[in-house]
């Protein structure tokens, strides 16, 4: 069985390396590998350290590319991809452009899709913009979807997706999570104080471009005043945040910005802060797994189950409210207590086994 997986930026890469590592191993399978490079530089960062090689790099990336862009380069060059390779299956993950182009291209050659993190929703059109877009779009041409937990399942399920053809399988990110903390060790961080409790900020949302962005660092300049508290910011390649953040934030004080960091870095900085800010879909999954607070700066997310479970909060882009959330977490030990506990619905590290036995089960009953 020949499987294609496509994917092109920092979370997909992440997430689909656990199971290109398995698909690799597994008797009876082809596993070719093609990305889009619509992250270049976030994209080559974490290819070595999971020990992918691609067999096709489409190398889309433009600076400041527009959704348009990146949707009709990944349909034309995709085409001559799978005219060659001819995959039985083509695997996609999530709700980027790449993963949606990359279905749309395969359903336009008649090769079935298997949909990885299926079913995600907030229902809202435009937040997050265009992923809930994406993902609808992908859930109609996707064949196979693995959702990560049985509230994706039923989303599914109400958009009339067969019952059997939707796998409750866990997010494969706590699979790259477990084999980090497993095959690393933390580096040294020589720029974090140890006498103050560390704040992590990461955020990249297209519907926050502009005051949504001021707002969230002007929240964060407000609380990194506070002498208790260093704010560590690996901050998102996109032009619309770096502006902002740099500007705002460039010369404040306890406040340490950065170039994206490599994931087994990421993962142990989020184990070495107290408190995490984000707007960032993986990030949300993987923090309850290390018992960490997030403050989710977003006005709705797909990811409903660490809310539900009270270790993550939405606090949308609002200055005054970013403010008085991480101070209620800063101050009130009790409530920190509350949110700061090890919860784990998104997975339990075994999500990539159980997707490629699905994948050769169906393959099996198909042929
Ligand atoms: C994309 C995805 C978003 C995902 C996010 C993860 C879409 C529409 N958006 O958003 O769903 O949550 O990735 O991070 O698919 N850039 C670089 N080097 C890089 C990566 C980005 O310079 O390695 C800059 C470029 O100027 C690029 C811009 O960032 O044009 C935006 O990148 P793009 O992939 O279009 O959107 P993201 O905001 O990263
Ligand atoms: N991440 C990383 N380095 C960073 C920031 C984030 O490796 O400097 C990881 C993080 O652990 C998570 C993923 O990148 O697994 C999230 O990516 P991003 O926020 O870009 O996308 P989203 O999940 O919102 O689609």
């Amino acid at each position: 069985m020949k499987i294609l997986s496509v994917f092109g930026t920092r979370p997909e890469t992440i997430k689909m390396a656990p199971i290109i590592e398995r698909l690799k191993h597994t008797r009876g399978v082809e596993s070719i590998v093609c990305v889009t490079a619509q992250h270049r530089h976030m994209l080559d960062q974490f290819m070595n350290l999971f020990g992918i090689q691609s067999d096709f790099d489409l190398n889309i990336m433009k600076p400041n590319q527009t959704l348009t862009e990146i949707t009709t380069s990944i349909l034309t060059q995709l085409k001559e991809v799978l005219r060659q390779v001819k995959p039985d299956l083509l695997l996609v993950q999530g709700d980027t452009t790449t993963a949606m182009a990359g279905a749309l291209a395969a359903f336009y050659e008649h090769i079935p899709v298997g949909h990885v993190e299926a079913g995600l929703r907030t229902g809202n059109m435009m937040m997050p913009w265009p992923e809930e877009m994406n993902r609808k779009l992908i859930g109609s041409i996707a064949t196979l979807h693995f959702a990560p937990t049985e509230t994706a399942k039923n989303h599914l399920l109400r958009e009339n997706i067969p019952t059997d053809k939707i796998f409750v399988t866990g997010n494969t990110v706590i699979d790259a999570l477990h084999f980090t903390l497993k095959n690393s060790k933390s580096p040294a961080f020589d720029f974090i104080d140890p006498t103050k409790r560390l704040i992590l900020v990461t955020g990249h949302r297209r519907e926050n471009f502009g005051e949504g962005f001021q707002s969230i660092c002007k929240a964060l300049k407000k609380l990194s005043e506070r002498k208790d508290v260093q704010i560590v910011y690996p901050v998102h390649l996109n032009p619309n945040v770096q502006a902002p953040v740099r500007f705002i934030l460039g010369e404040a004080k306890n406040v340490h910005l950065m170039e994206p960091v490599d994931y087994f870095t990421f993962v142990f900085l989020m184990e070495k802060a107290h408190l995490i800010l984000t707007d960032s879909g993986g990030v949300q999954e993987e923090a309850p797994s290390l018992a960490k607070p997030v403050l989710v700066m977003r006005e709705v997310t797909e990811r409903p189950e660490g809310i539900a479970a009270g270790t993550a909060r939405l606090v949308g882009t609002d200055e005054t409210k970013i403010i008085r959330e991480a101070e209620l977490l800063l101050d009130d030990s009790e409530q920190y207590k509350i949110m700061a506990h090890a919860h784990n619905p998104y997975g339990d590290g075994h999500a990539a086994e159980r997707i490629v036995q699905h994948i050769l089960e169906h393959h099996e009953a198909s042929v």
